[in-house]
């Protein structure tokens, strides 16, 4: 079985599209997403509305669940005063621009996915797919946590599934502690990573042998870039996504 995994698309339309042709044109058994569909650039509602399209299921990211619940900001974490506003604008411009059925469709994305990857009627391993982690949707698990921290969300899921996969920190990683595969997917539509391609991972599992492969494809960013130029949104996003990341004031 081969499994599409992607996260934090963020209104990037023309991003999703270019990772749905490749996971086309590459064949999956099945497509996942981890959550974070809006926020950040122009196509909340299409982008949302792509994912129904297509029947792909997911769980929500805190962009989802803030929105859905109108809370007071995105439960994003800010590196300086200026990121801080900038995402404050987002926020704010996403809430605005969402639909009903939009919002409806967010509500509706549950905490957690697990998937029994040889289908359930027999036994096999088990995927857990959540956003942060398996408490919050809001706690970043970046590359750098101690074996022990990454333990204590195994242990929390029950210790049970043999892949743990999560986005939100839009930095694409991959560690095996104990056996267990913990797999951040990375960003489809705003990556962190320095590397502006939209990324997604493929995982693939033969008998009890779990593969993990991590795909960065070239898309439209000017047509995103242009999206957010031409939109209320802070200019600054386009920089953002032709860099893979760099705030302008890091350049
Ligand atoms: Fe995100």
């Amino acid at each position: 079985m081969r499994y599409a995994l992607i996260s934090d698309v963020h209104a990037n339309l023309p991003a999703l599209d270019a990772v749905l042709d490749d996971i086309d044109a590459i064949g999956v058994d099945a497509v996942y997403h981890l959550g974070d569909l809006v926020g950040y650039a122009p196509w909340p509602n299409e982008v949302v509305a792509r994912i129904a399209e297509r029947a792909i299921p997911g769980v929500a990211g805190n962009y989802d669940s803030t929105v859905a619940a109108n809370y007071k900001h995105c439960g994003c974490r800010y590196e300086d005063p200026r990121q801080e506003s900038l995402s404050h604008l987002s926020y704010e411009w996403t809430r605005h621009h969402v639909s009903a059925a939009t919002k409806r469709a967010l509500a509706a994305l549950p905490f957690r996915i697990d998937i029994r990857l040889a289908g359930g009627h027999v036994a096999g391993p088990t995927a857990t797919l959540v956003h942060g982690n398996h408490v919050l949707n809001t706690v970043y698990v970046t590359e750098d946590r101690s074996d022990e921290f990454l333990m204590r969300i195994s242990e929390g899921i029950g210790a049970t599934s043999q892949v743990i996969a999560f986005g939100h920190t839009h930095m694409p990683w991959h560690r095996v502690v104990d056996g267990v595969h913990f797999v951040n997917t990375g960003s489809v539509g705003r990556p962190k990573d320095g590397d502006w391609r939209a990324g997604y991972v493929v995982l693939s599992v033969e008998a009890n042998d779990i593969d993990i492969e991590f795909r960065r494809l070239e898309y439209d960013v000017e047509r995103a870039a242009s999206g957010i130029l031409e939109s209320t949104l802070p200019g600054e996003f386009a920089w953002y996504l032709r860099t893979g990341g760099k705030s302008l004031a890091a350049v």
